[in-house]
């Protein structure tokens, strides 16, 4: 499975354009497909969503010419499609899926509508009753109730009171809506229950505005399309900035200091979802709007923990889940129970990998509860959800994390990850490599020591894979056996000693003998990637000096500052010698140099991660230098890259 490992995070500042809204986009082709007349879209969304979208009005026949960039023309069909039997694939796209089957059982034509196999699970039989009353033929070929869906031409018997819940989507509320006017007849649609996600419903309404068809509406409970309601093309719509995306990038600002400036949506939008910001601002966070652009700043004491009916932010809910981790006291998101029916069971999945994190969570039916605590790493899964792995990236403030399959934000937002590094300082790494007994353990623990920051030995995680392995009676070259002890290694560092289960391991690991199983282990595939997330976890505030072999190359290989520390191979083997004497173990000056010279050999010569010198990492060689030299070099290189 693909993954992204995130450092901790310094600090968050900067300016994003958003990508254009999903739920304005996937309207706005709808209805410029169905309308008379051309219209030009504008700052379209690119997204898996919207192509399904796409896909599916070109196989529809409506013509569709990408005219560059994020901009498209779309030629409407005044309501008579012209391909009137199809099979449509809409992956996991609500906002294509129930839309476009309400359009098609009223239009008129033999078609078949199916999704991945989450869209299959999410429910569709309110709106399809709704379709019914109407005397539209649908058949469920799958779960009664769920997609996949077969459209079959009916006679439509228009007009009328149409009834429909609205208590589990308010998508099949928009489907009805956005579909009535093909009838050409004046109808009224009547919402059974409490009507969830009202925003979505006025983005609706104002979409359908801006094509010409005005919805009466009485509170939320009728809504009335007129006769003779036809769609027509305004020329040119442009599509607002997601601000469901926002709530990103404004909790980036609240929590690592800010400002962050969003440009695409601010108080002049028609997206419920910037009533996010008025959360954020009850958690402490510091607003500032224009009409087509928001900021946020932290506070100065820090957030605090919110109690909030989150139904008319549902999705934007979610950011304010991840943002609680770094809330004094306890937040409650209330009322939140159709997000047990987006891409995910978002309630369970969101309880689920905070957990993971270290908070304490509970969740009911409708609420989730979320207490901070500290946060340690893990590695978060993302369930297919886009905003999912959108949300987690906030946790980074508080632990470096691994998101799995982070290209899951293409559902709304491919470059999510390249915006959110852009406005995000991470905690900065000095990455020292070298070959053995160059002596950039010593000069990297000295520079940590002065820098205030935490020092990574990676060496010594070899080192202890190949003693544990032996220990365990395990033969060095069995990758996946040695893999499972550098897994599992139970290992933590303090000033003086590295303990391994909990016993101070001491010289046990610089034996010449464990040297070389070190040495042998290191050179397996597996074992580099047991280690791998376990040494990025070292990547935490104020800080890190890490020194090894790869640490620029593949490990941080964003480092803020990489260093090739070496000596020439006689320099290196006396030093050792001196220092084995030292610790009163017998050495014998050539075959240490010999043994050097083996060792060198392997770490530059193995496939994976070998020893090699950063094209951007800068040369110190060490031969004729003393401990002291040396560290004042990297330290000065260190001022230089302002760290
Ligand atoms: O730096 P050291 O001598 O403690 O390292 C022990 C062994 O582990 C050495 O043979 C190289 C290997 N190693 C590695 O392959 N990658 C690292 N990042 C660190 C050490």
């Amino acid at each position: 499975m693909e993954f992204l490992d995130l450092p901790q995070l310094l600090s968050a500042a900067g300016s994003v354009r958003l990508p254009g809204s999903k739920s304005i986009s996937n309207r706005v082709l709808l209805l410029a497909a169905l309308a008379e007349g051309e219209t030009e879209v504008r700052d379209l969304l690119a997204s898996d969503d919207t192509e399904r979208m796409l896909e599916a009005l070109k196989a529809l026949g409506i013509g569709v010419v990408h005219l560059g960039g994020e901009n498209w023309r779309i030629s409407g069909c005044a309501g008579r499609i012209p391909v009137c039997q199809a099979e449509l694939f809409l992956g996991n796209a609500g906002t294509a899926f129930r839309p476009l089957t309400a359009a098609l059982a009223l239009a008129g034509g033999d078609y078949v509508l199916k999704g991945v196999a989450r869209m299959h699970e999410r429910p569709i039989g309110d709106l399809v009753d709704g379709l019914r009353q109407l005397g539209a033929d649908v058949t469920y070929l799958g779960n009664e109730g769920y997609p996949p869906l077969h459209l079959k031409p009916a006679t439509i018997r228009p007009g009328g009171v149409l009834k429909v819940r609205g208590d589990v989507s308010s998508q099949f509320l928009t489907g009805l809506l956005m579909a009535l006017p093909l009838t050409g007849e004046a109808a009224t649609v009547e919402v059974i229950g409490e009507l969830i996600s009202k925003p979505y419903i006025e983005i609706t309404l104002a979409t359908m505005a801006r094509f010409g068809v005005t919805v009466q509406r009485d509170g939320w409970q009728r809504f009335t399309v007129p006769a003779g309601s036809r769609y027509r093309s305004p020329g040119i719509v442009y599509v607002e900035g997601d601000a469901s995306s926002a709530s990103y990038f404004l909790a980036l600002g609240a929590i690592g200091g800010g400002p962050v400036r969003v440009e695409g949506v601010g108080h002049d939008s028609i997206q419920g979802d910037v009533k996010f910001a008025e959360a954020l601002a009850q958690m402490g966070a510091q607003i500032e709007m224009g009409p087509n652009w928001m900021a946020s700043r932290a506070p100065a004491g820090g957030l605090v923990a919110v109690d909030l009916d989150c139904n008319h932010i549902p999705d934007a809910a979610m950011t304010l889940a991840t943002a609680a981790l770094f809330a004094k006291g306890t937040t409650t998101l209330r009322n939140i129970a159709s997000w047990r029916v987006k891409e995910t069971d978002r309630i369970a999945a969101m309880a689920a990998e905070l957990r993971k994190l270290g908070a304490e969570v509970e969740e009911g039916g409708d609420y989730i509860r979320v207490t901070p605590a500290g946060l340690k790493p893990a590695a978060i899964d993302t369930y297919d959800d886009h905003r999912m792995a959108m949300c987690f990236s906030l946790a980074a403030f508080g632990t470096p994390l691994r998101i799995n399959d982070p290209k899951c934000v293409a559902k709304t937002f491919p470059d999510y990850f390249a915006c959110f590094s852009a406005v995000t300082k991470a905690a900065p790494v000095i990455a020292i490599d070298g070959p053995s007994a160059s002596g950039k353990g010593t000069v990297a623990a000295r520079v940590a020591a002065a820098l205030g920051y935490a020092y990574l030995d990676s060496g010594a995680l070899y080192r202890l894979t190949a003693l544990g392995a032996r220990r365990a009676g395990i033969a060095w070259n069995d990758e996946a056996a040695v893999a499972a002890i550098a897994a599992g290694l139970d290992v933590s560092f303090s000033e003086s000693d590295i303990f391994l289960n909990g016993a101070a391991v001491g010289d046990a690991i610089r034996t010449e003998e464990i040297s070389a199983g070190a040495s042998q282990v290191a050179a397996l595939p597996a074992v580099r990637e047991a280690l791998l997330f376990r040494q990025r976890a070292f990547n935490r505030v104020p800080g890190l000096v890490g020194d090894g072999r790869d640490m620029g190359s593949v490990i941080f290989p964003r480092a803020t500052l990489k260093i090739f520390l070496t000596a020439s191979a006689e320099a290196r083997a006396e030093r050792r010698y001196k220092q084995l004497i030292g610790k009163g173990f017998s050495a014998n000056l050539s075959d240490l140099l010999l043994d050097l010279q083996q060792r060198d050999a392997r770490d530059s010569g193995r496939s994976v991660a070998p020893l090699r010198q950063e094209a951007d990492a800068k040369l110190l060689d060490t031969t004729s230098l003393t401990i002291e030299e040396a560290v004042n070099q990297v330290l000065l290189w260190s001022r230089e890259a302002s760290l």
